[in-house]
């Protein structure tokens, strides 16, 4: 067991040391983050400022270099993350390492001077947040991610992305399908959850959304798109959210396809999205956001305040203690607004004959 006992701070926010970095799959907005951070804790508060590389490895191997506040210019648009990221995770379950790593860490944050460490991560990188946190390290988690999944939050920045990315790409899957009269399937990222493809689905007017959160029954969906057929819809554009219950090894989109082509005759084809919904520039909402979380997270470190994630709650941007967020998943309620909406307009999410 941890107990927690931070190390101290330097007593007033000039010339206070703050480290950043970035951890798990990148997304649009992190960039946008660092910013947020980075000119906040240099302009307003007089802090130094500290982009450690590659996630948490960084930490671990020591690397980092101090910014100042001009290098923190022209990257407000820009995907990816200047800081580099990886998956690893420092406390993992050997205990060899579990006894090593945090010692490292601990030294390494000392040695480095830091008062406190933002974490801009998704679920797991909030998990070793927390552990950070109870090792004594004065963290603030960021949530980021495009599945939309980081609990304790309205929505983390990359979401509103990979959901225009998303849109664009069932826009363009609709002209060609009208033209060839096909059935389009669309497969859309999310891991567990099935935000994306909700989001996008909605918004792009798809005709089928399977997610992970709705059991879905082959037949129905089939049988579904026939009834379309024979009300002189030759074309359809299928939803599916990568986490669906399909055969391992499998792309859920492939195998739906498949199934769909087997059972109704129609002409199927399926698009993997894969990567494209997490690079490129960040939209308007999440540069906002993003910018939003940045500069909270440096109000509360000037306030000591510590062990938080920062999150949106409405329009107010707030924090939420670690110990509420970490190893959660925020799922999408299966009673969710938008579905109920969605299924009003004839929407089939393959539970349910429409
Ligand atoms: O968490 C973001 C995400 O893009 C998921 O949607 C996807 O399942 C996963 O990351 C892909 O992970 P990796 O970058 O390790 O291939």
């Amino acid at each position: 067991m941890f107990t927690v006992k931070n190390i101290p701070m330097a007593r007033s926010t000039k010339n206070m040391k703050i480290g950043i970095l970035t951890a798990g799959g990148d997304c649009p907005g992190i960039n946008a983050a660092i910013r947020g951070v980075g000119k906040t804790a240099i302009t307003e508060y007089g802090m130094r400022v500290f982009g450690i590389s590659s996630g948490f490895r960084g930490l671990i191997e020591k690397e980092y270099t101090e910014f100042d506040e001009s290098q923190l210019s022209g990257i407000l648009t820009l995907g990816g993350t200047i800081l580099g990221t990886s998956r690893d995770k420092p406390f993992k379950n050997d205990p060899n390492v579990e006894n090593k790593i945090p010692k490292i860490i601990r030294n390494n944050y000392q040695e480095m001077g830091l008062d406190a460490l933002v974490v801009i991560g998704g679920n797991g990188s909030m998990k070793t947040a927390q552990k950070l946190y109870e090792e004594g390290l004065n963290v603030i988690g960021l949530p980021k991610t495009i599945d939309n999944d980081v609990w304790g939050t309205d929505v983390s920045f990359g979401f509103d992305s990979a959901v225009w990315i998303a849109t664009e790409a069932i826009d363009r899957l609709h002209t060609t399908a009208n033209s060839h009269k096909r059935t389009m399937v669309i497969e859309l990222m999310g891991h567990h959850a099935g935000w994306i493809s909700l989001y996008s689905g909605v918004a792009g007017g798809g005709d089928v959304i399977l997610i992970p959160e709705i059991k879905y029954n082959i037949d129905i969906v089939t049988e579904y798109l026939i009834k379309r057929h024979q009300n002189k819809k030759p074309y359809s554009i299928v939803l599916v959210a990568e986490g669906i219950e399909k055969p391992k090894g499998m792309h859920a989109g492939t195998f739906i396809a498949q199934a769909i082509q087997d059972k109704t005759g129609f002409e199927t084809r399926d698009t993997i999205l894969g990567y494209i919904q997490r690079g490129g520039s960040p939209s308007p909402m999440d540069r906002i956001l993003a910018t939003r979380y940045g500069a909270h997270a440096v109000e509360l470190i000037a306030d000591g305040k510590f062990g938080v994630m920062v999150n949106l709650t409405g329009d107010q941007v707030t924090s939420v203690p670690l110990t509420e967020v970490y190893n959660k998943t925020k799922l999408v309620p299966r009673d969710h607004s938008l579905i109920d909406k969605a299924r009003k307009l004839g929407i089939c999410f393959g539970d349910k004959r429409v």
